[in-house]
């Protein structure tokens, strides 16, 4: 049997200004466009976790997504939902908040409490066309 890959999607909102301290705001725009306009703006952003494993022969689950959800909610989203992301949020200080940047600090949120299987990956969606996964190390 093969490795089987479960997944749990979850939606916030959040701003954000994507720039470079060392940079002037014209030189930013250049790079970051629109969303390196100087009072920030929001976006609706889409998360999806996949855990990878072996379905346990009591229960036929890889992880009770019960158990994702959880994680997910309060390592995460509860800290992201409706904030600003360049200054409201712990995990993200000092880092550009881009889609990249953000699946990377969610899932050194989120790998360490994933009690069985593993995680696999974590995406986020900034916009329905333009998203990013992070495999982890
Ligand atoms: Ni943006």
């Amino acid at each position: 049997m093969g490795i089987v890959y479960v997944y749990r999607r979850a939606h916030f909102s959040a701003s954000h200004r994507l720039f470079d301290q060392a940079l002037s705001d014209e030189q930013n725009a250049e790079i970051f466009g629109a969303c390196s306009n100087p009072n920030g703006h929001g976006h609706n952003y889409y998360i999806e976790v996949c855990v990878a494993g072996m379905p346990a022969a009591k229960t036929g689950f890889v992880i009770d997504l019960k158990k994702v959800k959880k994680i997910l909610e309060e390592k995460f989203l509860d800290k992201v939902d409706h904030k600003n992301l360049n200054v409201d949020v712990d995990f993200m200080k000092g880092i550009n908040p881009t889609t990249e940047n953000i699946a990377v600090a969610a899932w050194k949120q989120i790998a360490s409490h994933i009690s069985e299987g593993k995680l696999y990956s974590v995406r986020i969606y900034e916009t329905e066309n333009n998203f990013v996964e992070y495999r982890g190390d």
